[in-house]
């Protein structure tokens, strides 16, 4: 007798259905399994067999022959673990699998029959719903991760007992009244409102929220850069439906989202914080038996905050390129590669030299000219030309500390009307956000006031600019021009833009 269940492999975000086919016979007892590459899979057969016995029912003594397809897709151990008992069962004529047509199978299984959650179950299930997938038996713990998506029935279980029940024929029990505490938005527990001055910094940082600019933060130790940063998605707008289960899905498949999470969906941007000893693996991706989302794309539609960014080595720092380039990064593992999407703001954070004090009005610095110049080398210039908006953060003053900041409910509120003009402005392309507006975009319908331009030749021609930050500068005038309430940016707007790109101590 043969019998089939689905269950699914990713492939960055990308799911591709798997067919598990059980074919039992006559003859010696034996328990093949086929197409299963990585290590891990091969301890599947005993959590198979011992969470099959440990639920009740029968195991076959017979020669029983397993096959995942297609075989040349990676797979991961465990997520494949309810499927293959539920094939292996159905061969046995132990239940029927008509209550499985059209399903998808997800779920890890404990010897003691258990069935435990898994990543990446939203990719999965958003990827089986455009394959005519419409049912998915899923893990208890997934089950609001799962239900995230529409038009597919999500059934779950947390024993395999209860999963051959069901099977069986008998009623399904699980609790749909789990998903009610949906939509619950957790407050923000820090505002803009605790920071006091540093004004032009919280200047650069509302225009950044207004075209997703990239930022570069310098000032002595404890002026508020980690403060400024960590409060950046209080005043960003939420994520639109599609971003939410995109980013959520990034989240699912790197094991972020905890099992049996009552709101699984992220509709805040996030706000990613790796410390400075990140590997390169760590920043962009990577993995050994699965390919892996890396900080770059955990921070998808968010903040990469690096803080010390001069204590990230260079080739880690430097391999944030080709996402900032593209939106999104390819690993390449095995001969395999899969694509995660990677469109985040960075944040960086710097003192001006190591000890951190040649800013300032007393200059206490200590350091050696050699020394400082080194450490500014560290942040290679290839990032640092694709910062949009570089500020440099003084010590407070006496009179700053006493005053209290704006808080962040009113400058959301202008980022917020901001992005809508230039929403309103991109109806008919592709992109919504300045910091998107393609460089032939800006030569052609979204130029500056000419007289604006002329300031940027100018700046070219100094060499106090680059051509990349050339076309930069005018994506920032944008926002500056939206939050300005202007049409176009003038030549005021332009000069404040390439003010705030070039003032650097970096
Ligand atoms: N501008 C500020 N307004 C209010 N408190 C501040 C400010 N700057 C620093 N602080 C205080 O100093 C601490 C350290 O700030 P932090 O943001 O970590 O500084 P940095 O990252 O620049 O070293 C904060 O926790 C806060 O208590
Ligand atoms: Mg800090
Ligand atoms: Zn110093």
């Amino acid at each position: 007798m043969i019998a089939i269940t689905q269950s699914l492999a990713l492939v960055g975000l990308t799911g591709h259905l798997i067919d598990i086919e059980a074919d039992i016979g006559n003859g010696v007892p034996t328990f093949n399994l086929l197409g299963l590459p990585d290590a891990a899979l091969s301890e599947a057969r005993d959590r198979v067999r011992s969470a099959i016995i440990n639920s009740g029912a029968n195991w076959p003594n017979k020669r029983i022959t397993l096959a995942l397809s297609p075989a040349s897709l990676p797979k991961r151990g465990s997520a494949f673990d309810c499927a293959i008992a539920l094939a292996l069962l159905g061969a046995a004529e132990e239940l029927s699998l008509d209550r499985l047509r059209g399903a998808l199978v997800l779920g890890e299984l404990t010897l003691d029959g258990r069935i435990k959650s898994v990543p990446g179950v939203l990719p999965s299930i958003r990827s089986g719903a455009l394959q005519n997938i419409t049912r998915a038996i899923l893990p208890t713990e997934n089950y609001q991760e799962g239900a995230l998506v529409s038009g597919v029935d999500i059934f779950h279980f947390s024993h395999l007992r209860e999963l051959i029940a069901w099977c069986k024929g008998s009623d399904y029990l699980g609790d749909d009244s789990l998903s009610s505490s949906q939509n619950a938005s957790a407050s923000p527990l820090v505002n803009f409102s605790e920071i006091s001055g540093q004004e032009s910094a919280k200047e650069a940082l509302e225009i950044g929220a207004v075209g997703g600019h990239h930022l570069a933060m310098v000032g002595p130790p404890g002026v508020g850069k980690s403060m400024l940063a960590e409060r950046i998605p209080t005043i960003l707008p939420q994520l639109s439906e599609g971003d939410s289960l995109e980013v959520t899905s990034l989240h699912s498949i790197a094991g972020r989202i905890s099992p049996n999470a009552p709101a699984p969906l992220i509709s805040t941007p996030p706000f990613i914080a790796p410390h400075h000893t990140i590997t390169r693996a760590g920043l962009i991706g990577g993995g050994s038996a699965t390919i892996s989302p890396g900080a770059c794309s955990l921070a998808h539609r968010g903040i990469l905050f690096l803080d010390e960014a001069p204590e990230i080595s260079r080739p880690v720092i430097e391999s944030l390129r080709e996402p900032m380039e593209l939106g999104e990064v390819t690993l390449t593992r095995l001969g395999r590669s899969a694509t995660f999407p990677a469109r985040f703001t960075l944040v960086l954070a710097a003192n001006p030299c190591p000890c951190g004090w040649s800013i300032g009005k007393a200059k206490r610095c200590t350091c050696s000219p050699l020394a400082s110049r080194r450490y500014r080398e560290r942040l290679s210039g290839p990032i640092l030309d694709r910062i949009d908006l570089r500020v440099e953060l003084e010590p407070l003053s006496q009179s700053d500390l006493l005053r209290t900041g704006e808080s962040s409910e009113s400058i959301a509120a202008r980022v917020s009307s901001a992005r809508a003009r230039a929403a309103a402005r991109f109806h008919a392309v592709p992109w919504s956000i300045n910091s998107e507006i393609p460089a032939s975009a800006l030569r052609s319908d979204f130029a500056p006031e000419r007289k604006a331009l002329s300031l940027l030749f100018q700046a070219l021609d100094d060499e106090e600019i680059t051509v990349r930050g050339f076309h930069r500068i005018q994506r920032v005038a944008w926002s500056i021009a939206d939050l300005r309430e202007e049409d176009v940016p003038t030549r005021a707007t332009v000069d404040r833009a390439l003010a705030l790109h070039v003032r650097e101590k970096l």
